[in-house]
């Protein structure tokens, strides 16, 4: 039997739908919470496979999700082109940013392999425990990692790194073409060592006006999926274009993924009508209808099995879990999408 989360990317539509969560690993969870004391950092967690490996397994072992994505974080492939990358205790990501030529010509793609190896060991480890359930690796979809990449640290409105999208278009594309070639090394490795599926998560894509949401999200994505499905060819790939809104048909069009996450703001019907029918939608529960639980989050999670139902559909949230959720609210919505 093929894995339900495989049939669906491949244009099916099961009932009832498989379910994983975005951020299912983390803070929300004790067992989490006291690996991350143990290790001290971050990234020290994401780098160590068998640390990382358990961690990714652990919501499954509660909860028996249908898929587990790879613990790791968004910009670790800016880590593998040489640029430094650190967490502020409670912050994101923090990065010496990239403002001019010089900055980027002491990037390469030298040593993307030999540090991202350790991911790649991860993936490893994790398909040879996880049994019936789909593996999922990703990485930063290349604007929003350009987003971390320029700004140094998270921004509620990346001036920076748009700022240079428009003023020095050419030095832009520099950094978005390498950031395509690293996340192709990075991805090709997570697939050659068991990931089933990738996803590429676009957070900020929301921020760009169309043209630009078209150059710097829609054309390198669709690079990376073409390139990816050249060596690759039936690895399905998840595209995360968060608050693309009424680009999202063009996204999952000329993108080519065969899956589309939707965010919160989207409605269902929404998406279902922009998305040719054969393309499978993932979403889009609010991660704060998670928080309250019962009645408030069984009629969400209600409203967006209705709307989706008869097409290819991951359940998932609109974005991922907080540090508040209780554990429990995941598993009674885990038992809700299975009797649904
Ligand atoms: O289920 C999983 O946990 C999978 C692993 C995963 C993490 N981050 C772990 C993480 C995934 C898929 C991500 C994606 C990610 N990371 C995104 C895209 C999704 C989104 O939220 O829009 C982004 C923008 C990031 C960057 C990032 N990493 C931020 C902004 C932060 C700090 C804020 C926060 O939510 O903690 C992180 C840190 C981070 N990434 C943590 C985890 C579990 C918390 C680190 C800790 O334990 O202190």
């Amino acid at each position: 039997m093929t894995k339900t989360v495989l049939r669906v990317l491949g244009g099916e539509a099961v009932w009832p739908p498989p379910v994983w969560l975005m951020r299912q690993a983390g803070r929300y969870l004790p067992e989490y919470r006291a690996m991350r004391a143990q290790a001290g950092d971050f990234l020290k967690l994401c780098l160590t496979p068998e640390l990382a490996a358990e961690i990714t397994l652990q919501p499954l072992r509660r909860f028996g999700m249908d898929a587990a994505i790879l613990f790791s974080d968004l910009p670790i492939v800016s880590l593998g082109l040489g640029q430094n990358l650190r967490y502020a205790e409670g912050e994101g990501p923090v990065l010496p940013p990239i403002r001019t030529e010089a900055d980027l010509d002491a990037l390469s793609l030298d040593k993307v392999a030999a540090t991202v190896a350790p991911v790649w060991e991860t993936v490893r480890r994790i398909a040879a425990d996880i049994g019936d359930a789909t593996l999922i690796g990703f990485s930063g979809a290349p604007f929003t990692v350009a987003c971390y990449m320029v700004e140094g640290h998270g921004s509620r409105d990346f001036a920076s790194a748009r700022l240079m999208a428009y003023r020095e278009p050419a030095l832009f594309a520099r950094l978005i073409d390498l950031i395509v070639a690293g996340n192709l090394i990075y991805l090709r490795g997570q697939a050659d060592a068991g990931a089933e599926v990738l996803m590429l998560f676009d957070s900020w894509a929301g921020m760009l006006p169309p043209n630009e949401f078209r150059r710097w999200v829609i054309e390198p994505t669709a690079r990376i999926v073409a390139a990816l499905h050249a060596t690759h060819p039936h690895i399905p790939i998840i595209g995360f274009p968060r608050l693309a809104g009424a680009m999202l048909g063009d996204y999952a069009l000329n993108a080519r993924v065969q899956g589309v996450a939707i965010d919160t703001s989207m409605k269902p019907e929404s998406a279902a009508d922009m998305v040719r029918p054969h393309i499978a939608l993932q979403g889009n529960l609010d991660p704060l209808a998670l928080v309250a639980g019962g009645e408030p989050m069984h009629t969400s999670a209600r409203r967006i099995l209705d709307a989706l139902r008869g097409r290819p559909h991951i359940f998932n949230l609109g974005h991922g879990v907080v540090p508040q959720t209780p554990p429990e609210n995941v598993g009674a919505l885990v038992e809700q999408i299975r009797a649904a």
